[in-house]
């Protein structure tokens, strides 16, 4: 039987029965689960060879000079390029004195500079992702990434886009933006440009289909050394995710394309396998995918011990192992170090594929001048990392210990924090609050953090494995999270909001949950009781290494919500929980309570949209569920752990549009004190003559084919603020892509842009939306090329995915002007999308055995061939 999400799954929710918010019908639905999956098709991962040298696209200058660089460089000194070191920094790459070359420092992560003193903890992907805002999203990477600077480390090690968000259980979702990819390929790429302004590299992670933290890495056998577990365990692959290469296009691969387009530095492969081979010796992702489709003329670092073999690693593209040594902490052994000058030496590895490994390696460096007075790395750096300095082999270069990197970020900082907060129901306008002098704040994630202002470590958090009890939780654990210098807790912050305008007031508070719900507090504890407003603030643990934990962890949510709401007519929930490992608003960095009381008393306007959807029913999310299981968990068969990614494209609001189903909260949806109109959606063409499906031949730019960043349309609405007071909303288009013949489902509709606007009571704006080649094709497995249907597109814009105010439909290859709606085609409030833009129903899976398989390259011939089996590493 289902557990049923706690009542008040809401941000910001008085507390009244949830029901879901929008039922009207988005899609006809289908019984069935999509096309037959046949497993086989995706056990192995075609080869590709030999790695492309990068050319220097679009950096011919840094290029040039890395490549004079890497000419002066002895064999030992490529290798020392190529293997991480120990050293001050998470990760580190020796200098290289006599030619002036002081190492490569890097450091984790999406949200800060995890390990250093005096720097600010921002708020999480997740929560930037809720504010559908890319100025905010832009500001912050540059911030951060100045953070880095100021501390000496020259590769910042984030953002996230993988996990991507395939399933609500994920424990890393937050670290990266949405689970769905235009709006994490959009901010994916708009902190990448943000944080690479500042002259720091960034580096796009994890690449890819890392969608699970279970089985992650290899155990047993050799692996218990040095991921734990007992010596005598069966030796066990990773978990491989398996994924259709339409899916692997349209979903997980779509981000990165952004990246690539936004001149990412580097691109870090993670830990799980691909279609049976790992992610750092997958020679389809990384040399075919990466080197060859998205034209990646950077380098690719390994996630950490995420290596498994020597030159066939660095054959299959990788170009950069972290931390270097196999157990972490020592330099040797290494599957790169002394085995790449072997294999080197002995002829296994061509003397190019390293010189180009070197080559992507500093080109970046070059390109951003950090060969020019780049700050040292602050002294107090190696102190907090975790290599011994015993086991240090280069003198790296310090500046001063210390050294304040803060600057005024708490000011973004608090400001994301609000514009991520979502409102998701407002019954007889509680909020905003105007001057209460009775408020009663309940709940665990009220009060101040309880243990340390780090949950860094293993396992994340000093003292526990699941999270903490007491206490506010402003971002989550593992290596995406950040050494705060203070937190404010919502209940300080309450409390100053308060008596800035009555100290006279009162503020009565319980934040243990267990007091909460075992003895009655209305009369006891709380008196005068009921307060005028009952603030509950709940929240659930995630973190690296931990999937799920938002069911294992839920300290009594519910019963506390049902608790207060019985005795207090006014109550709030502000939480970061829905039954999943996500957290819109406590992951909003160190300003968490200023920036929650910002939005209770209207200082801010809300304008939050939900980056994914709040099903009815954690088993909602069961079509997209971790693999695991206790027969997994006692397996003896080395390459048990298979996800196989059966849902294909429809995840999150693809899921529940395509089957159908209510929801309680939908995908971009989220509520403002004012309210807002749409008028009709207008297309237009950009540019003229006809379009052709198909892109063609041009010369692969960073980024794939440069056509596919052509804007062919720009669709326009006007959106006016109807009500009283000033605020932002976020209209979104969704487009009715057609479904393609002899292919896989298709959504009913998917995100292809997004503003936010803000707009004075009265006041209307036009927001005009661009359509690029990407964002009307879908990917063609069988040409292996983006083409563009041959059917109408529909056009749908709203304010959420399932409160869609405009419609009309364009026609891209029958018209030289742009079809139906090419002048502007009408818009009709009451058409409906699903029928005008074709019945996913109609594709039946018989239709799905036409190509030799999801997998079908047409461009794996001819390579050089490894053998027959491509799932597991071959270990040196
Ligand atoms: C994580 C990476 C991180 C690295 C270094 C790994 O466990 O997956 O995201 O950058 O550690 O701390």
């Amino acid at each position: 039987m289902a557990a049923k999400l706690r009542v008040a799954a809401a941000l910001l929710a008085a507390a009244t029965t949830v029901t879901g918010q929008n039922d009207s019908t988005v899609g006809t639905g289908a019984s069935a689960a999509g096309p037959t999956w046949n497993h086989a098709d995706y056990e192995t991962s075609p080869p590709v060879y030999p790695s492309p040298n990068a050319t220097g696209l679009g950096w011919e200058d840094a290029f040039q000079t890395a490549s004079d660089f890497v000419s002066e460089l002895t064999l030992e000194e490529k290798v020392r390029l190529v293997t991480g070191t120990p050293g001050p920094c998470v990760g580190n790459i020796g200098p290289i004195e006599r030619l002036g070359f002081n190492g490569l420092c890097l450091q984790d992560g999406p949200l800060a500079i995890r390990e250093a003193t005096f720097a600010s903890v921002f708020p999480a992907g997740l929560s930037v992702a809720a504010s559908w805002d890319k100025d905010l999203a832009r500001q912050r990477g540059v911030d951060m990434a100045l953070e880095f600077k100021g501390k000496g480390s020259h590769i910042a090690l984030g953002p996230v886009a993988g996990p991507l968000g395939r399933s609500g259980y994920g424990g890393r979702n937050w670290e990266g933006f949405s689970p769905d990819p235009y709006l994490t390929g959009e901010l994916f790429g708009i902190t990448i440009e943000g944080m690479e302004s500042t002259g720091v590299q960034a580096c796009a992670k994890h690449y890819i289909g890392n969608e699970q933290e279970t089985q992650r890495n290899p155990s047993g056998g050799p692996n218990s050394a040095i991921f734990g577990g007992p010596a005598d365990a069966p030796s066990i692959e990773a978990v491989s995710s398996n994924i259709d290469d339409r899916t692997m296009h349209e979903a997980y691969l779509w981000p990165f394309y952004n990246a690539v387009h936004s001149g990412v530095s580097s691109i870090m492969c993670s830990y799980n396998r691909i279609n049976g081979s790992y992610g750092c010796q997958n020679s389809k992702t990384l040399n075919g995918l990466l080197k060859e489709e998205l034209g990646f003329q950077g380098y690719v670092m390994s996630d950490w011990l995420a290596v498994h073999a020597g030159y066939p690693a660095a054959e299959a593209g990788l170009d950069m192992n972290m931390p270097g040594g196999i157990a972490f902490l020592e330099s040797a052994p290494s599957f790169f170090g002394g085995n790449i000058t072997t294999s080197v030496n002995n002829g296994s590895l061509p003397i190019e594929r390293l010189d180009d490994m070197c080559r992507r390696i500093m080109t970046p460096y070059f390109r951003l001048g950090q060969n020019n007075n780049y700050p040292p790395i602050d002294a107090s750096s190696g102190a907090l990392n975790f290599f011994p300095t015993a086991n240090y082999l280069y003198n790296f270069t310090y500046g001063p210990s210390n050294v304040d990197v803060r600057d005024d970020h708490k000011n973004i900082i608090r400001e994301i924090g609000a514009a991520g907060s979502v409102l998701l129901k407002n019954v007889n306008n509680t909020l905003p609050l105007k001057t209460p002098s009775n408020v009663g704040v309940f709940g665990n994630d009220a009060s101040d953090i309880s243990v340390g202002l780090y949950f860094g470590g293993v396992p994340f958090l000093y003292n526990s494995n699941t999270g903490y009890d007491q206490g506010v939780l402003p971002v989550g654990g593992g290596s995406g999270t950040g050494r705060m210098t203070y937190v404010v807790a919502p209940l300080e912050a309450i409390k100053s909001k308060v008596f800035s305008y009555n100290d006279k007031a009162l503020v009565q508070y319980v934040t243990n949950n267990s007091e909460i719900v075992v003895n009655g507090i209305f009369g006891p504890l709380i008196n005068p009781t009921p307060p005028e407003v009952c603030l509950v603030f709940l929240k659930t643990w995630a973190g690296e290494g931990a999937d799920r934990t938002s069911l294992q962890v839920d300290w009594d949510g519910n019963a506390v919500v049902e608790e207060v709401a019985a005795s207090c007519p006014n109550t709030v929930v502000i939480t970061n929980s829905a039954g999943l490992n996500t957290l819109p608003w406590a992951n909003n960095g160190q300003e968490v309570g200023n920036a929650i009381v910002d939005i209770l008393w209207g200082a801010v306007n809300p304008s939050g949209k939900l980056p994914y959807t709040i099903a009815l029913e954690e088993d909602d999310y069961a079509f997209a569920d971790i693999t695991n299981s206790t027969e997994l968990l006692e397996t003896t068969d080395q390459y048990a752990w298979q996800s196989d990614f059966e849902e294909r494209l429809l995840i999150d609001y693809r899921h529940f549009d395509f089957f159908n189903e209510s929801v309680q909260y939908e995908f971009g949806f989220g509520l403002s004190y004012t309210t807002f109109s749409m008028g009709d959606a207008s297309v237009a063409r950009v540019g003229s003559g006809s379009i052709t499906a198909a892109p063609g031949n041009n010369t692969i730019q960073p980024g794939g084919n440069p056509a596919l960043w052509d804007v062919l349309y720009t669709v326009s609405v006007s959106v006016s603020n109807t009500g009283d007071i000033a605020g932002a909303t976020v209209p979104q288009l969704y487009l009715g892509l057609p479904q393609p013949a002899n292919e896989d489902y298709t959504p009913v509709k998917v995100l292809r842009g997004f503003e936010k606007v803000t707009l004075q009571p009265g006041e209307s704006q036009t927001v005009t939306f661009d359509l690029t080649r990407r964002d009307i094709s879908y990917w063609d497995t069988f040409s292996q090329q983006w083409i563009i249907g041959s059917s109408a597109i529909g056009v749908l814009a709203g304010f959420s995915s399932r409160d869609i105010q405009a419609t009309t439909t364009f026609s891209p290859l029958s018209s030289s002007s742009g079809g139906s709606g090419g002048s502007g085609g009408s818009a009709s409030s009451s058409a409906s999308p699903t029928s005008a833009f074709g019945s996913p129903t109609t594709t039946t899976a018989s239709g799905y055995g036409d190509h030799a398989g999801p997998w079908h390259w047409s461009n794996n011939q001819g390579h050089k061939s490894q053998g027959s089996h491509w799932g597991p590493p071959a270990k040196q």
